[in-house]
């Protein structure tokens, strides 16, 4: 029997890649691909993608775009925002490789749509 109280993934990072064509703003006007896919690269290269480790996907809007670009981490439900190539890099290294939360990127609680 499997156990069920284990997380398929330990960690899960969500990058909200939603584009808008009216020019409203949104996370794929500020970098969101090219940090999902740095990301991927990271976490593949390193070795920590994979069932019992990290999985990185794609999500759309989630609803807190003035925060953008957005990215979130489960299970501890840690929102983040990313300016540039070396904020991911930390992520990658300080909380899905070191389960360490990287305070300063935190997403301002008060940032919603
Ligand atoms: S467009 Fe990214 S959170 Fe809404």
């Amino acid at each position: 029997m499997s156990d069920t109280t284990t997380p398929y993934y330990q960690r899960h990072i969500f990058f909200c890649l939603n584009e808008r064509s009216n020019g409203e703003n949104c996370c794929a006007q500020h970098g969101a691909q090219q940090a999902f896919e740095r990301c991927k690269m990271l976490v593949k290269q390193q070795g920590l993608m994979g069932p019992g480790k990290v999985r990185v996907n794609k999500a759309g809007c989630m609803d807190r775009c003035a925060g953008g670009p957005i990215a979130v981490v489960y299970p501890e439900g840690v929102w983040y925002t990313y300016v540039d190539e070396a904020d991911i890099d930390e992520i990658v290294e300080s909380h899905l490789k070191n389960g360490v939360v990287v305070e300063r990127l935190r997403t301002p609680p008060e940032l919603g749509r």
